[in-house]
């Protein structure tokens, strides 16, 4: 309020000084110079300074007693909720599921007696009328004995499963010329050639051979292949393992 009203007076002062001030530039307007200007009004305040630093830290308080700590407040209004908890302990397993589906059946297993694991020997007949192909394994399509498979009806060749001393035999029954050729994986062992001079003829061949694990034998023919497997004339062709390794 005081300092409104000092304002108020400087700005009376102000504008009588100016009225002055007129009348006597008028009267002096002959002169080279004027008159000193009036000091113009004082500017408007400047904006507030910058925050100072803050102040030290207070000296802790009284701490309080029964006799200046205040009345017990209301009770508060209830808090928001808090955040979840930990994960509780794992629970008891449940119960036991369904069977699942029957699988596929396994692969058959090994021979299971010791006595047939060392075990090997066949009997193949040839039944057909026609004379087979020459220089390809001669196919005995029919099985007499066949331990563990060894001979296969479909290539018509043995594999050696055992390694060790075997004989191979055959008992062929032709109705034109026929030569019999035992290999040994691809390679001549024996060959075995018959003239036909009868209507129907047998003719007959043997060796015993070392084989390896893998190693193959099959009976072929030549450009004579005469071989026949018909009613009471047969070929067949054997093989058995005499000593293993
Ligand atoms: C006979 O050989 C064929 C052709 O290699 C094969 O598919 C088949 O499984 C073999 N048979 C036996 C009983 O080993």
């Amino acid at each position: 309020m005081g300092k409104s009203f000092r304002e108020q007076l400087h700005l009376a002062l102000t504008l009588l000084l100016l009225i002055l001030g007129s009348a006597v530039t008028g009267d002096t307007s002959h002169s080279c110079y004027g008159i000193p200007g009036l000091p113009g009004m004082p500017g408007v305040p400047g904006k507030d300074g910058r925050d100072g630093l803050k102040g030290a830290k207070g000296e802790p308080g009284i701490p309080a007693t029964q006799a200046t700590r205040g009345p017990k407040g209301m009770k508060g209004e209830p808090g928001a909720p808090g955040i979840p908890g930990k994960t509780g302990p794992v629970g008891l397993p449940g119960p036991p599921g369904d069977s699942g589906m029957m699988g596929m059946p396994g692969e058959p297993g090994l021979p299971g007696s010791y006595k047939q694991k060392h075990q090997s020997a066949f009997s193949v007949m040839r039944q057909t009328s026609e004379y087979p192909l020459k220089n390809v394994p001669v196919v005995f399509n029919h099985v007499i004995t066949n331990t563990n498979d060894d001979y296969n009806t479909t290539t018509g060749m043995f594999t050696c499963k055992l390694p060790g001393l075997y004989y191979f035999v055959f008992h062929t029954s032709q109705t034109a010329n026929l030569c019999v050729i035992l290999y040994k994986n691809g390679r001549k062992m024996a060959s075995f050639c018959d003239h036909k001079t009868n209507t129907m003829q047998v003719s007959s061949g043997g060796i015993l051979l070392q084989l390896g694990a893998g190693n193959q034998v099959w009976l072929a023919v030549n450009d004579y292949n005469g071989m026949v497997g018909i009613g009471n004339s047969d070929s067949v062709f054997s093989g058995f393992l005499l000593f293993p390794d």
